[in-house]
């Protein structure tokens, strides 16, 4: 997206009913270089946001069919679109329309009648911060990719990383946590492993006992991956559940021996969708194993204290009426 943002010209979306104001913008816009996009009221603006994912929005407040109010908020509300940024086109003393423009989550405010160097100081300052986004967003491309580039080349742990993350999500559901916060913990499900690119594949694929030296480079994988992510601001609130998805709720896990919730929930959840993949998945050393003798052992590992309790039967119910 960077590359492209270089290469190509930005481009705006302004959403209008009025033709004239839409006729002015985009001839501002227009002479200021950047690509221009029209739509005439809400519906149509939605439409042309998915269709084109311009660079920042201009959007009027009152239009047929959708306002501008429930456009905003679709687009603030959908993962791929949420980081364009909208600036909300309204008359000069609505106080109040600002006010419900923030709550739908607008960037910034324009006001009619436009002043030309206004309207372009703020066009080219919220461009800045989405490009800022855009790299952040490529960055973290990278570090997704790297992580199943990393089990591609193994074909027994092909897919797992997004089964991992798939069965997190499912039961960060079952117990009703919120959208963002499932998108977060599925996140976490792709990274989990990602430190194990500094283990070295022999030990990974080692059929017989591990000596110390291999099993501290096994372990160490929590830790080098959340080093891994560290530098990534957008990443820092998965890092927790990555460095920690190894710890045992009886607080004889690693790398940190923490113990109930002072384990980060996210890293219960992996830690159960993790060790269940695991058992599920063959292995160099043994066969796959059925889903419902999975769940079995570890309902019978309950006493020993490992697993979360509560999460371990939401997630052996989702499993079990699955399965029925
Ligand atoms: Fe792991
Ligand atoms: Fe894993």
């Amino acid at each position: 997206m960077t590359t492209e943002a270089l290469t190509e010209k930005q481009r705006i979306l302004v959403v209008d009913d009025n033709i004239a104001n839409v006729e002015l913008l985009e001839a501002y816009l227009s002479a200021a270089q950047y690509d221009v996009v029209k739509a005439f009221d809400g519906q149509e603006g939605l439409d042309k946001v998915h269709e084109t994912m311009p660079d920042l929005i201009l959007l009027d407040i009152m239009m047929p069919k959708l306002d501008g109010y429930e456009v905003c908020k679709q687009i603030k509300e959908d993962e791929r679109t949420r980081f364009i940024p909208v600036v909300m086109i309204t008359a000069l003393t609505e106080l109040e329309a600002k006010i419900k423009g923030l709550d739908v989550g607008a960037d910034d405010f324009l006001s009619k009648p436009f002043n030309r160097l206004e309207l372009m100081a703020r066009v080219r300052s919220l461009l800045r911060i989405k490009s800022l986004h855009d790299d952040l967003d490529s960055s973290e491309d990278i570090i997704f990719t790297l992580a199943l580039a990393l089990e591609a080349k193994d074909t027994y742990t092909a897919g797992h990383s997004e089964r991992v993350a798939g069965l997190a999500r499912e039961l960060a559901e079952e117990i009703g946590l919120s959208e963002e916060i499932r998108g977060r913990i599925h996140k976490a499900g792709i990274l989990h492993d990602i430190g194990k690119i500094g283990v070295r594949e022999a030990i990974l694929n080692k059929e017989g006992r591990l000596d110390e030296e291999e099993y501290n480079e096994v372990t160490s994988h929590p830790s080098v991956g959340a080093n891994i992510c560290e530098p990534l601001k957008s990443l820092s609130d998965i890092i927790p559940m990555i460095k920690h998805h190894h710890e045992r709720y009886d607080g004889t896990g690693h790398p940190d021996g923490l113990a109930g919730e002072d384990i980060p929930l996210g890293a219960r959840i992996i830690s159960i969708a993790d060790t269940f993949d695991a058992m599920t998945s063959a292995r160099p050393y043994r066969a796959a194993m059925d889903a419902d003798v999975a769940l079995k052992i570890m309902e019978s590992e309950l006493p020993e204290g490992q697993w979360d309790e509560k999460l371990l039967k939401s997630f052996i119910s989702i499993k079990r009426n699955n399965a029925t």
